[in-house]
């Protein structure tokens, strides 16, 4: 790993945690200032007196400690496959910071990057292929049947000029019959009750499947540049894309792939916010997960 958590004063993520419970329980509240919204999870933003701060991802709850344990050795699982297939990686500590009522809380933290050095913006200031090339090699040397990858560009920053990966709180490993060793309904709890079956036996195998395959792990990294409004880059991109795949891609596949997907998460978004909805006033109780606002979309 690169880079090094600066050291949290005592209680700074409980202190947080609190800021995000009342937040959660009156909506009007202003809660805690956030960094970035993946499809998965919040980051938030944890600034020190001293103009420093700390970037901190909220995973799910977990129903008990023994979950949270195979969490922690699925996430050091995956730092170490990291680092033996060389994916520079940004520093990250898993804390835990207590029981709320719906679970045990804990956090991903990392160094807060600037957002002029997220990729996204990066790329989109940079001319040429330099970038999306480093990305391509790295996730291709590393993604294989029992590693999974999401390599999408809003995973990325650079830090002192090298290029490091910080989407590292949903570890995809499979083990040798190819289940996930995750336990992906602690992910999965951030979706309506009533849909979770459907979506775990009919969706999710569909879902992560891409970020196994050499191929799938192309499209997606190609077709969210559609998403970060780079979608004009493509017809330079995908030469040197379909130069490292057998079966190469074209700008098509890409747009139809990435049309289908932003279709999925769409939905997937709505249900969870429908489900908000009715926890909230037709339930009259909290809603315990933050969910972004509309997601941006170029397309
Ligand atoms: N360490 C960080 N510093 C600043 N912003 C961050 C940091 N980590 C993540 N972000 C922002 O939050 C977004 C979502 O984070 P990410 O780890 O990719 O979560 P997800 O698993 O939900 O995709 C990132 O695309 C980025 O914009
Ligand atoms: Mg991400």
């Amino acid at each position: 790993m690169k880079g090094s958590v600066p050291t949290l004063e005592r209680d700074a993520l409980e202190s947080l945690e609190r800021r995000v419970t009342r937040a959660l329980a009156s909506p009007d509240e202003p809660g805690p200032e956030v960094l970035g919204y993946g499809e998965i999870s919040c980051v938030l933003a944890l600034r020190f007196d001293d103009g420093g701060g700390v970037a901190c991802k909220r995973l799910p709850p977990f129903p008990s400690l023994g979950s949270f344990e195979a969490y922690r050795s699925c996430f050091e699982a995956q730092l170490e496959a990291f680092e033996v297939h060389d994916i520079p990686v940004l520093a990250t500590e898993l804390h835990r910071v207590g029981d709320s009522g719906s679970g045990l809380i804990a956090y991903c933290v990392q160094p807060l990057v600037d957002r002029s050095a997220l990729a996204p913006t990066r790329l989109a200031r940079e001319p040429g292929t330099h970038t999306i090339e480093t990305v391509l090699d790295l996730a291709l040397a590393y993604v294989g049947p029992t590693r999974g990858f999401d390599a999408q560009l809003s995973n990325w920053a650079r830090v002192d000029e090298d290029l490091l990966y910080l989407d590292v709180s949903t570890p995809f490993l499979r083990d040798d019959e190819g289940r996930e060793r995750l336990d992906v309904d602690i992910f999965l709890a951030s979706l309506p009750w009533a849909l979770r079956g459907f979506v775990k036996r009919l969706m999710l195998r569909g879902i992560l499947d891409l970020y196994y395959s050499r191929r799938g792990v192309v499209l997606d990294v190609l077709g969210n540049l559609i998403k970060e409004g780079l979608g004009e880059r493509l017809p330079e991109y995908v030469p040197v894309a379909a130069r490292r795949l057998d079966e190469p891609v074209s700008v098509g596949e890409v747009r139809r792939h990435y049309a289908g997907d932003a279709r999925t998460w769409r939905l997937l978004q709505r249900l969870r916010h429908l489900d908000r909805a009715w926890q909230r006033h037709v339930r009259r109780r909290p809603y315990p997960f933050l969910l972004p606002g509309p997601v941006q979309r170029h397309v």
